[in-house]
């Protein structure tokens, strides 16, 4: 109720003061992109957070299988030769010393099972829809791009409407393309002159895709391996939806379901080996419509959505989208002459967020576009991917994704507990699975900023709803959070110091786990997260342990070197040339920026080591969220200039759709750079706890920004 509230509220507000709001939908389609050729790399993407199509310039998939993903769409590829349920099972890794008792990780090990469970469950590419262009006769004929002529594509950002236009053999083709936003549905409406001469219809086609490559960009699947998976047509009156027809996939053991509706057609098989499916519509009209439905066997919906309300609700969702959370303008009225694409990317990256990181768990670093490590993602990024949501008041979307905290909880308490023999807790995974599995791994299993991130975001919900209903939803979640980050802290006798590490890995993962100990970064945010959950319980009208406090307030100091803070306790004193360090994600500049003040985080020593960081840093090997990072660290520190440079620099790349580009590190598209995007323009845009200028991230001179329903920064 709350944000909504305050959406109206703020909408209105400026009435009362005599501004008028800000024109949403006038600056959000300014930005409506729009081609004239494919993208090699890029799909233009429709969907709705849990589903998402990607497409190419004809608004389908005819020419170049971009994907069409999910977050319920998972399979297990076969077990590797001669292995059984009960060695996957029983896999267990190493065994590590933690100061004086050994702990179970899962890596090492039998190679086979640990590589079978790092790329099992993989995330499945749920097919392929494309035109058909036949020659009057029936049969195909061998189209390619460059046959089209006159291509005009453009998406409109505002309603989720994706529309292709070109002529072929002179004849014109409109294709429109939807989402629909409470199921797993594409509705494509075609119009045509060539339909009406039985000279266009659709494809649908289904690749096989396995764990056998970390990263399967910009496609996923293969679709000639026909012989490694199985699909079944079923057609007539009697299919669950009314649908007229249905394809069943069959990957391994894993079974999707393809079911087809809308105006009459035809559907056969091309061939018996292949997994290709010819449309041809019945009715010879210039006009033809179709509803393409994914789904599990036992999710089958119960109506397939005729394309003219999966296309309302496409146009109503995304139009209370755009007007009822919160906005940011720094265009109009601005004359620096960076306000333009930093617009763009703001509200490019708001579609695309909407698209592909809304659903039931944590999104892979690529969303729905492509697959990263396996489809699986990361617990640690989910800062980056989701934390924006709260600032620009998105709780029905964030919310979405935050009840994995307590699906995973019971085994994430297994993990810290049995598995690793803490004597409480739950310790969050890294790279996971929709199960709450972590993935084999060193780093999987050593990292530890993923954390505290429970605490933020419940920080968070309970700043927007001040609910004792919040407060006892989080409750187990933080306690159990808390709780282990205490019992982590191992008490130095020698200092009466609490240690964190070793072993760990660091947020840029490129220290040597076994020596890494005391790490700022991480100190800093035990610090903070520690003091989140004692007033947590406070706010319950509990009493926290005495044991978070006094792991609270005796952690060891943050390290520091020649008067900077170092990386951890005891690294190399030349370790701000040193290669090895430099080179990955540049953290301490998160001390006061990203982090908000903390009680032990000497501000003045936090701003010498960011200094430092920006001339010795090798920021040409920055990516992604490092960017946003640092200008959150500038802006805190009221470098505001420094702050847009950061979020315009030549590394930091978004394409014509508004795809972060992965740069030299990874593939594209890298969401964490969109979401870490969004993060900082709403603290620079709505200010942070404390801060008092309006706009305190952007420059006095040169921009105008306007804000209407966001909320601060902590
Ligand atoms: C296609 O788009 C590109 C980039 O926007 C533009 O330079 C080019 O002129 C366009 N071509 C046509 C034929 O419209
Ligand atoms: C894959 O196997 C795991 C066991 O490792 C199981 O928990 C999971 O349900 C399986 N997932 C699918 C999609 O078959
Ligand atoms: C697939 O099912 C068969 C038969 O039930 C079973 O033996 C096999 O272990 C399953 N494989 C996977 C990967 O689920
Ligand atoms: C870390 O220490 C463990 C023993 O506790 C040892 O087995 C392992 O090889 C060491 N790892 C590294 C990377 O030094
Ligand atoms: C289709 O046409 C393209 C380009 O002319 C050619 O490379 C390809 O081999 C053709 N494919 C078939 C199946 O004829
Ligand atoms: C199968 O397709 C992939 C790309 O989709 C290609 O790299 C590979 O060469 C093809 N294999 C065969 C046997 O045609
Ligand atoms: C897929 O099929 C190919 C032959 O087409 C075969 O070599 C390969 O082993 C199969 N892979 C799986 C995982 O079934
Ligand atoms: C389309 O064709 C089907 C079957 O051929 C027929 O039942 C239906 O009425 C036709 N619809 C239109 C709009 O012509
Ligand atoms: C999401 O919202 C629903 C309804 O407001 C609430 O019952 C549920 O607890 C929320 N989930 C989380 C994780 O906050
Ligand atoms: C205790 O802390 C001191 C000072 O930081 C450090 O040198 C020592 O190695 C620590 N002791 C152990 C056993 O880790
Ligand atoms: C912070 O560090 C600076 C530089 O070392 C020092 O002068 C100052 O006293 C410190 N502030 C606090 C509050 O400790
Ligand atoms: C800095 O990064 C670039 C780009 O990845 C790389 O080529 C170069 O070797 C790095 N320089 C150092 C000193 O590590």
């Amino acid at each position: 109720m709350f944000p909504r509230l305050a959406a109206v509220f703020s909408i209105l507000l400026p009435f009362v003061l005599g501004a008028s709001p800000i024109d949403r939908r006038a600056i959000v389609s300014r930005y409506n992109p729009t081609r004239n050729a494919s993208s090699p790399i890029t799909p233009m993407q429709i969907g709705n957070g849990h589903f998402a199509f990607g497409a190419d310039v004809t608004g389908l998939q005819t020419f170049l299988p971009f994907a069409i993903m999910s977050d319920w769409g998972w399979k297990n590829d076969s077990l590797p030769p001669g292995k059984t349920w009960a060695d996957i099972y029983n896999y267990r890794g190493v065994e590590w010393d933690f100061h004086g008792r050994l702990v179970q990780y899962e890596f090492g090990g039998d190679p086979s099972v640990e590589e079978w469970l790092e790329s099992n469950p993989n995330r499945v590419n749920l097919g392929r829809v494309g035109l058909l262009f036949l020659d009057g006769n029936g049969e195909a004929l061998n189209v390619t791009e460059s046959d089209l002529e006159s291509i005009e594509q453009e998406l409109n950002l505002w309603t989720g409407t994706m529309t292709s236009r070109f002529f072929f053999d002179d004849q014109h083709v409109t294709v429109t393309t939807v989402s629909a936003q409470t199921s797993s549905t594409v509705g494509i409406d075609i119009d045509s002159s060539l339909l009406q001469a039985r000279k266009l219809g659709v494809y649908l086609d289904f690749p096989w895709n396995d764990g056998s490559s970390d990263f399967s960009a910009p496609f996923v699947g293969v679709f000639n391996m026909t012989s490694n998976h199985t699909t079944t047509l079923q057609v007539g009156g009697k299919l669950p939806g009314g649908a007229q027809a249905q394809v069943s996939h069959t990957l391994v053991n894993s079974t999707f379901i393809t079911s087809v509706g809308g105006d009459q057609f035809t559907i056969s098989r091309d061939t018996p080996a292949a997994h290709r499916y010819s449309i041809y519509p019945a009715n010879a009209s210039n006009s033809f419509s179709l509803s393409v439905s994914y789904s599990l066997p036992n999710d089958t919906p119960e109506t397939v959505a005729p394309y003219q309300s999966v296309a309302e609700e496409s146009v109503q969702t995304w139009e209370q989208f755009w007007s009822d959370s919160g906005f940011v303008d720094v265009y109009t009225g601005s004359s620096d002459s960076r306000a333009d694409e930093l617009q763009r990317r703001i509200i490019l990256s708001r579609y695309l967020m909407r698209v592909n990181e809304a659903g039931d768990t944590s999104p892979q670093e690529s969303g729905l576009v492509n697959d990263g490590w396996f489809g699986k993602f990361h617990m640690e990024m989910v800062f980056w991917h989701l934390g924006h949501w709260a600032l620009w008041n998105n709780w029905d979307l964030l919310n979405r994704t935050m009840g994995m905290y307590h699906r995973f909880l019971e085994t994430s308490i297994q993990r810290a507990q049995v598995q690793q023999g803490f004597s409480m807790g739950a310790r969050w995974s890294k790279m996971t699975d929709p199960s709450g599995r972590s993935a084999p791994g060193d780093i999987n299993e050593l990292l530890i900023w993923q954390q505290p991130h429970p605490l933020v975001f419940a920080e968070y919900q309970y700043r927007a709803t001040k609910s004792q209903a919040t407060l006892e939803n989080w409750q187990n979640v933080i306690r159990e959070t808390a709780n282990w980050m205490t019992a982590f802290a191992w008490l130095n006798e020698s200092t009466g110091r609490y240690d964190l590490g070793p072993p760990m890995y660091v947020v840029a993962e490129d220290t040597s786990p076994n020596v890494t100990r005391n790490p700022a970064f991480e100190l800093a945010y035990w610090k903070y997260g520690l003091g989140l959950a004692e007033t947590w319980m406070q706010r319950l009208g509990l009493v926290a342990p005495s044991a978070w406090n006094d792991v609270k307030e005796n952690l060891a100091p943050l390290p520091i070197e020649d008067g900077l803070y170092a990386v951890y306790e005891g690294i190399e004193s030349n370790f701000w040339t040193d290669p090895t360090y430099i080179n990955d994600h540049p953290a301490l500049v998160g001390l006061h920026g990203w982090l908000p003040p903390i009680d032990g985080v000497n501000l003045t020593i936090a701003k010498l080591t960011a200094d430092k960081v920006y001339t010795t840093w090798n920021v040409s090997n920055c990516w992604g969220w490092d960017f946003p990072m640092l200008a959150m660290s500038a802006a805190r520190n009221g470098e505001t200039e420094q702050a847009i440079e950061w979020l315009l620099n030549p590394l930091y790349q978004f394409d014509d759709v508004g795809m972060p580009v992965g740069g030299v590190r990874v593939p594209t598209p890298y969401f964490p750079g969109s979401g870490s995007l969004l993060y900082a323009i709403a603290m620079m845009a709505e200010g942070w706890d404390g801060s008092t200028t309006q706009a305190p991230g952007f420059p006095g001179t040169g921009w105008n920004v306007r804000t209407e329903a966001m909320s601060k920064a902590l």
